[in-house]
This record gives structure tokens, C-alpha cells and sequence, in this order.
């Protein structure tokens, strides 16, 4: 029945069923969906403290992703109108240019070890250099699983603050392969055992031992390239809407005030997956906004040009510390179903396809900002119903 209608014309549970049937997911992983089951009470309490229920967000399921050849479905829980339409319509669109291409770095987190009060701070960060292996066993002694699977602790950085409100002090940087997980127990676990070795080395004293949302050696990137054709609507040509976007790009790319709206319409499409899939989205958002200003200048995260064919093309790259397992994904009816959803094998094709779905998320806003303006285009995509008494 539901052939040989669109995904959108169906109803709610026979949407359900769908994925159900695409994916294999169970019906009580789908009910961890539909919001019949999932996240109990009983489990938001064993999560937080003072918990007296569960907070929920409309779930949808954006369509047409084609990334690294593979089709996949993206769970995103988001509150705001037009997000999955502008998503799913740009990735329609991103399919006569091959899809998203994406990739991420390997999962590397640092932890910053805050060093006060060193009598000498240059003796001290050379005697850290030199007892680097030690200090790596020892931080690797904290999780001999992680280290048997092929992560753990893969090398040390020492920086000097030279100017700070209370003085010059060192900082230690452990870089930790984190695999599939996000890192920070594993991270925060390492440098809190390494602390009385490291005021050992130096002789200084250890105050703060906690992972950097800044995560840029873990980055993940997505590319997409659609024909100009493909761009033509209603009273638009291909290529007025092509130069639209690329002329809306170098407004955000050139000012910080545009670039940081500019973003939000990024971190639309990434943080809608990131919450579906249970992970922690103030660390993306801490992360991203970081990396964004990483020239001292607050500026665009994504890119978008033509290449000698004219095609538009568009790159997004950042910080996505996300994982597949610990925390909230594993504890999470609804986060397991919806990775299950996804059928990503790690922690890095995560990644990827977030960034993907954030540059889509990209495309839905300034094709429809530099074309019939954000209230026509964005806000009509969608097929948003009153919502009446009956709707509770
Ligand atoms: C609204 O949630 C997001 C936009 O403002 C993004 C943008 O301006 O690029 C439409």
C-alpha cells in the first residue's frame, strides 16, 4: 500500500513500519521510537538526579541520503519545523552530484592536565617529554580493555600559557584513542591517575584534569557537488541559485554576526542527530563554536564554490566527538534503536554522516535565503499541520 506513496504521505505507523522493514528493527525498538516505550521514568532516574520523568522532542526521519555510495536513514529529534524536509530535499538534490562524500579523523581526545607552581617550568616540561613512555603506560594501565580493542593513550603534548590572569603555567595535553566511545570517561579517568606522577616530574601541583571540547584531532568532513541543473526552480535558474549560495557563503565566511546564524543553520541538522542518537550535543556545540573561531576570527564552518564544470560544490569540516557505545547510547532505548536505524559500524561513519546531514542542513537554508527567503522556502517546505485539542 505504502509504494506508491511518498514517505511523507504516509501515516505515522505505517512510516514506522517502513524503517522497521528496512532496517530490521524490532517492534520494541520501534516503540522506543513512536515514544510508546523508550526512555521509562524508572531509567531517567538511574540516569540523573531529583529526575521526576522524561522530556520529549518530535522524531522524524530524514529521507534521499546517499553517503559514500550507502543509503541511509538519519533519526532526528529536533523541535523546529522544516528541519528534516530542508534536510531530506537537499539530499534529493545532492544525488545527482554522487551524493556525500565523508570521512573522519581517528577518534583522538585530548585532556588537558591544568600544572601550577612549578619551580622551573622549561626543566619541567623537558622531564615530561622524557618520561613520556612512562607517563603513556601509566595512562594506559587505567583501561586495559580499551588498550587490548587497539585504543588507549597515544602520546603527550606540553603547552606553556605564558599569559594568563594569575601568571604563566603549563598545561598537559594526553591524546587518547577513544575508538567508539565519546572519550570523556575514559580521558578524565587517565589524567586523574596520572597526577601524582606528573607532580612528581615537575615538581609542581595538578589542579584541573578534564578532556577539551575542543576536539580538532578528531575531525570529520563532508563534500557534496550538485549540478546546476539540478538547482533550477520555479523562477530560478541553476546557476542564479548556484551563485545565490556562494554569495550567502562569503556573507557568513566574511562576517560574524551572519556566521554565527550561518552555523545555527548547520547545527540545526548535526545536533537533531546527535540528540537521536544519545550523545552529548553542548560538547559539539562547545566544539564546533571553538573550531569555528580557530583563526581568531569567527567565521563560517562550511564553504561552498563551483568547480571548472560549474557545478556548485559545498565542504563542511569539524569537531564531531560522538560515539556508538558508553553513555547515554547505550543506555537509551530510543538512541540504540535509532543508530540500529542508521546501521553505522563505528564511531567515525557517525561522524561522517552527521557532518553530511550538516551540510545538507546548510544548503536547505541559503538556497532558500538567496531564492524566495527563509519564510517561503524554508518554512514552506514543510507540511506543518495546526495543532489542535486533539492532537494530545
Ligand atoms: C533557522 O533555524 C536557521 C537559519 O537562520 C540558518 C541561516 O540563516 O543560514 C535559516
Amino acid at each position: 500500500m505504502s509504494q506508491d506513496r511518498k514517505f511523507y504521505q504516509l501515516t505515522l505507523p505505517e512510516r514506522l513500519e517502513e524503517i522497521a522493514a528496512k532496517t530490521g528493527l524490532t517492534s520494541a525498538e520501534s516503540a522506543s521510537l513512536s515514544g510508546e516505550a523508550g526512555l521509562t521514568p524508572g531509567l531517567a532516574d538511574k540516569m540523573v538526579e531529583n529526575a521526576i520523568g522524561t522530556f520529549a522532542l518530535p522524531l522524524g526521519v530524514a529521507q534521499n541520503f546517499l553517503i559514500n555510495g550507502r543509503e541511509v536513514l538519519i533519526p532526528m529529534a529536533v523541535e523546529e519545523p522544516s528541519v528534516i524536509a530542508g534536510a531530506s530535499f537537499m539530499a534529493r538534490l545532492a544525488q545527482s552530484g554522487g551524493g556525500f562524500k565523508a570521512e573522519a579523523d581517528p577518534p583522538l581526545m585530548i585532556g588537558q592536565m591544568q600544572i601550577l607552581d612549578c619551580p622551573d617550568r622549561q626543566k619541567a616540561r623537558e622531564a615530561i617529554l622524557a618520561r613520556r613512555d612512562e607517563i603513556l603506560a601509566t595512562a594506559a594501565a587505567v583501561d586495559p580493555i580499551m588498550v587490548s580493542l587497539g585504543g588507549g593513550p597515544r602520546g603527550i603534548e606540553v603547552r606553556e600559557i605564558a599569559d594568563s590572569p594569575i601568571g604563566p603555567f603549563l598545561v598537559l595535553h594526553l591524546i587518547v584513542d577513544v575508538l567508539d566511545a565519546m572519550g570523556a570517561n575514559a580521558v578524565n579517568t587517565s589524567l586523574e591517575r596520572l597526577t601524582p606522577l606528573i607532580e612528581e616530574i615537575t615538581r609542581g601541583r595538578v589542579l584541573l584534569r578534564i578532556l577539551s571540547n575542543l576536539s580538532d584531532k578528531r575531525l570529520a568532513r563532508a563534500s557534496v557537488r550538485i549540478p546546476t541543473s539540478a538547482l533550477a526552480f520555479e523562477g530560478f535558474s541553476g546557476e542564479q541559485v548556484r551563485d545565490g549560495v556562494i554569495a550567502a557563503w562569503a556573507f557568513a565566511a566574511a562576517d560574524p554576526y551572519r556566521a554565527a546564524t550561518h552555523n545555527k543553520g548547520i547545527m540545526n541538522g548535526i545536533d537533531a542527530v546527535v540528540i537521536a542518537t544519545g550523545n552529548d550535543w553542548r560538547a559539539v556545540e562547545a566544539g564546533v563554536h571553538a573550531y569555528a573561531a580557530r583563526s581568531g576570527r569567527y567565521t563560517s564552518l562550511s564553504t561552498w564554490g563551483r568547480n571548472d564544470s560549474g557545478d556548485l560544490t559545498g565542504t563542511l569540516e569539524m569537531p564531531m566527538a560522538v560515539g556508538i557505545v558508553g553513555g547515554a547510547t547505550k543506555v537509551h532505548p530510543g538512541a540504540q534503536a535509532a543508530l540500529k536505524m542508521m546501521q553505522v559500524r563505528s564511531a567515525r561513519e557517525l561522524a561522517g554522516i552527521i557532518v553530511s546531514v550538516g551540510l545538507a542542513q546548510n544548503l536547505a537554508a541559503l538556497r532558500a535565503l538567496a531564492t524566495e527567503g527563509i519564510q517561503r522556502g524554508h518554512m514552506g517546505l514543510h507540511a506543518r499541520k495546526e495543532i489542535t485539542r486533539d492532537d494530545k
